[in-house]
């Protein structure tokens, strides 16, 4: 089991997809969870299905790429939760373009969203944790959604492979950063293969678009691009976040759990 009992997360992008299912299963192991998204129906929900599963959970409208949305985010966890020991990276966006088709807005766009974001989150959690987590015991922890196509590439999403590349090497400085600093606080990347989400769906159109075939065979395509046969799951991914984030994973940090069925050694 899991050790995130008692611990307050803040989950980005958690109105749907990875984020909803990771901000699920951290409550239903004991965590109180922050549900933060652009998307106010949908978080709202999140925390409407967790509650009803008696956990603990409340919704904050949260811009990952705003500065000022930040530290209103940790404020909420610190004064309305009561602390703030995980930070879950998750929100993100895809851009499927050639890069001969790709303006400087989009590119600026993904990467405001899906680099910016996660600085930003790790500088506020970094502020935050330091000081509230004791130099010894458990340690805070923050778990950033890189993706495959940081290892890949990735041919008409490039700048979406472009933004992921930067989250890797980004975890891994952080992870070193903050151990130079002295600062109890592990911090990994997760690296999902296809995953059954809207952010999936988009992959997969992008493999059929790329070999001429039709979009009617875009799923079994995608399927076959994993090793395993099929696409992964939320839940696939929502189990590692959450063992890297708990105190099961209190050995691991700047490590990159690659969570993919076998899609990029394929
Ligand atoms: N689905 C996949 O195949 C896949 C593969 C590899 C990596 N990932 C990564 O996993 C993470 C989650 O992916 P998903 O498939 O659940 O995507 P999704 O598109 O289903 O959900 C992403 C969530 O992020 C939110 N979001 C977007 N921009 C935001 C912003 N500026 N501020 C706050 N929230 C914002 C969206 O509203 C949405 O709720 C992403 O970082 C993604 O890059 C996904």
């Amino acid at each position: 089991m899991n050790r995130v009992d008692g611990k307050v997360a803040i989950v980005t992008g958690a109105g749907r997809g990875i984020g909803r299912a990771t901000a699920e299963l951290l409550a239903e192991r004991g965590a109180r969870v922050l549900a933060t998204d652009i998307l106010d129906d949908d978080i709202e929900e999140t925390v409407a299905r967790i509650r009803a599963r008696g956990g603990e959970a409340r919704s904050l409208r949260h811009d990952v790429a705003d500065e000022s949305d930040w530290a209103a985010a940790v404020d909420a966890a610190v004064n309305g939760l009561g602390g703030f020991d995980v930070l879950i990276n998750n929100a993100g966006v895809y851009l499927q373009k050639s890069i001969e088709e790709t303006t400087f807005e989009e590119y600026d766009r993904v990467m405001r969203i899906n680099v910016w974001g996660v600085m930003l989150g790790t500088r506020f959690a970094m502020g935050s944790m330091k000081k509230r987590i004791p130099a010894k015991g458990p340690a805070g922890a923050i778990v950033n959604l890189v993706s495959t196509a940081s290892i890949k590439g990735s041919p008409f999403a490039s700048v979406y492979a472009t933004s992921k590349g930067a989250v890797r090497l980004f975890t891994r400085s952080a992870a070193r950063e903050v151990s130079v600093l002295g600062y109890n606080i592990r911090v990994n990347g997760v690296y999902p293969g296809i995953i059954d989400t809207e952010m999936g769906a988009a992959a997969m159109k992008r493999i059929v678009d790329a070999a001429g075939e039709s979009e009617n065979r875009a799923r079994e395509m995608a399927e076959d691009l994993h090793l395993i046969g099929r696409l992964g799951t939320v839940d696939d991914i929502a189990r590692g976040v959450v063992f890297l984030a708990s105190e099961d994973a209190s050995f691991v940090t700047g490590s990159e759990f690659v969570i993919d069925g076998g899609f990029w050694l394929k």
